[in-house]
């Protein structure tokens, strides 16, 4: 090690940072530390475990009628340009610092307490927020299953996007969350080995919408491929894209523009492949497998997102799309009802996987941050048998799931992706200042064309950051506003960077 490796953190004001010699000692002792069992393989299957989901099985069908069209396949261009650009500087990050947490971590090693303690708050609005979301989609699509062997659940039973009563409880939802939350005490290596089995289901049904929907396109149905502007029914308030009200713009659907607008929303879709950064900890060789678990299982579902709504868009008209099961809907629409409810029943399989991961990266992300005091060190305390860090597993999976049983998903998707999107901002930047600040330490994977890459990547994710509804940056800004007066309430005192070198 050399003596600069060696130098303590900066340990006054916001800007303190942890070194990252620092951060891997931290998951060296014994009672704190996770079980290193991951390999490549394991995080590609995890990526397009969680990446694979809501956004291609329920949100294509919506933006393309509601925003984009048939354009719609240029909008998961649009969302996978800028995840790409992000997972370079990812790659980079999670090979350079390769210890639980994801951005969190490495922002704590470059950026200093602060911006550490705003990132993790924002993984968390993610993480919690994204999960709940897919929960209650699964149960959409465990539901509609029921119906086809006509099992119809109560309404009260049903969730407050089925119900519009006073109680409505989405129980499907909320027992999801509870079984994965066992699942994932129980260890990672039982999740992966569920997780693989669900994942090569999950994509062997999007395979089938691609190569069956193919015999069914009509190439009228692309025409117009961009459809027209048309005013936003009600966009003159706050539910109108941010970059259209901050320019004066009557707020419009479809056209240029929608396309980018339609990329902020299906940019749900590709969350999920970060949560690949926050296993560092669990991996075998991190240097070498992190960047390559990343890229790959980002790679794999553009190419499908892509492909998947090119064939629906071609097999019925943008204008009649379904909006809650839009893939199966559409080989019912060309009279092939098998084939939807296969479609169905993978999507309620694959939306398992999805829910799973977003679960684990939220345990995760809390750990790491109790771990370094910012939150309560009960939390990170690991299960002596499982190697879990149960504590924070249990709390956050019943929370969880109480927010899935009472919540709708619209809105909710906006501002997962709004907190997603400040993540890479904040990853990008990141990568920047450490290669200044850290240059000598040893990086597996390097970001090509620094600086351009992360600048185009915080470009990139701003752009889509401003093609959200203003309504989803004041629920964002409310969000961080709590979680910075908790940091001076309890993180800022509690941090284990207070504590002397050399503590046990
Ligand atoms: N990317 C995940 C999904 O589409 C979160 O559901």
């Amino acid at each position: 090690m050399t003596a600069q490796q060696d130098t303590p953190p900066s340990r006054d004001g916001l800007f303190r940072t942890k070194t990252v010699e620092q951060s891997i000692r931290d998951t060296e002792e014994p009672e704190h530390a996770l079980r290193k069992s991951l390999s490549a393989v394991d995080l590609t299957v995890f990526g397009v475990g969680v990446v694979i989901g809501t956004g291609i099985f329920v949100l294509t069908g919506k933006v393309a009628k509601e925003t984009a069209g048939p354009a719609t396949a240029l909008a998961f261009v649009v969302a996978g340009v800028v995840c790409a650009l992000a997972a370079l500087c990812y790659a980079e990050f999670a090979s350079t610092v390769p210890v639980a947490g994801s951005a969190y971590t490495f922002s704590y090693a470059s950026l200093g307490e602060l911006v550490a303690w705003i990132i993790g708050w924002d993984l968390v609005l993610e993480f919690a927020l994204g999960t709940a979301v897919v929960a209650v989609g699964w149960s959409g699509y465990v539901r509609s299953l029921l119906e086809n062997f006509g099992w119809h659940m109560p309404d009260v039973l049903a969730g407050p996007d089925v119900a519009k009563g006073f109680i409505s409880f989405d129980v499907l939802a909320f027992a999801l969350v509870l079984v994965l939350t066992v699942v994932l005490v129980l260890g990672m290596k039982l999740s992966a080995r569920v997780t693989t089995v669900v994942v090569a289901i999950k994509v062997a049904v999007v395979l089938i919408v691609i190569i069956a929907g193919l015999f069914f396109v009509k190439a009228a149905n692309y025409s117009p491929f961009i459809p027209e502007a048309q005013p936003q029914p009600s966009g003159s308030g706050l539910t109108a894209p941010l970059v259209q009200l901050m320019f004066g713009f009557a707020p419009t659907n479809f056209g240029v523009m929608g396309i980018f607008t339609a990329a902020s929303i299906v940019f749900f879709a590709f969350i999920g492949f970060d949560v690949v950064a926050t296993a560092a900890e669990e991996t075998k060789l991190p240097q070498r497998d992190m960047p390559r678990g990343i890229l790959a299982s980002l790679f794999i579902c553009t190419v499908l997102y892509v492909a998947v709504s090119l064939v629906v868009t071609g097999m019925e008209h943008y204008t009649d799309l379904s909006v809650e099961a839009p893939l199966a809907d559409a080989f019912k629409a060309v009279g092939h009802p098998v084939y939807a409810g296969l479609i169905s029943f993978g999507a309620a399989i694959g939306l398992t996987t999805v829910c799973l991961i977003l679960l684990l990266g939220q345990t995760r992300v809390f750990f790491a941050m109790s771990r370094d005091g910012l939150l309560p060190r009960f939390f990170s305390k690991t299960h002596p048998k499982y190697g879990t860090p149960y504590r924070p597993t249990i709390l956050l999976g019943v929370i969880i799931a109480i927010v899935a049983g009472f919540t709708s998903i619209n809105e909710l998707a906006t501002l997962v992706n709004i907190g997603t999107l400040f993540a890479f901002v904040v990853v990008a930047l990141g990568v920047l200042v450490l290669r200044r600040t850290r240059p000598d330490l040893p990086r597996a994977f390097r970001t090509p064309w620094v600086p351009v890459i992360p600048v185009l990547s915080v470009a990139a994710s701003v752009w889509l950051m401003l093609n959200l509804p203003a309504e989803t940056w004041l629920r964002f800004g409310v969000w961080m506003a709590i979680g910075v007066i908790i940091y001076f309430a309890y993180g800022r005192k509690h941090s284990r960077i207070n504590e002397p070198v050399g503590r046990s």
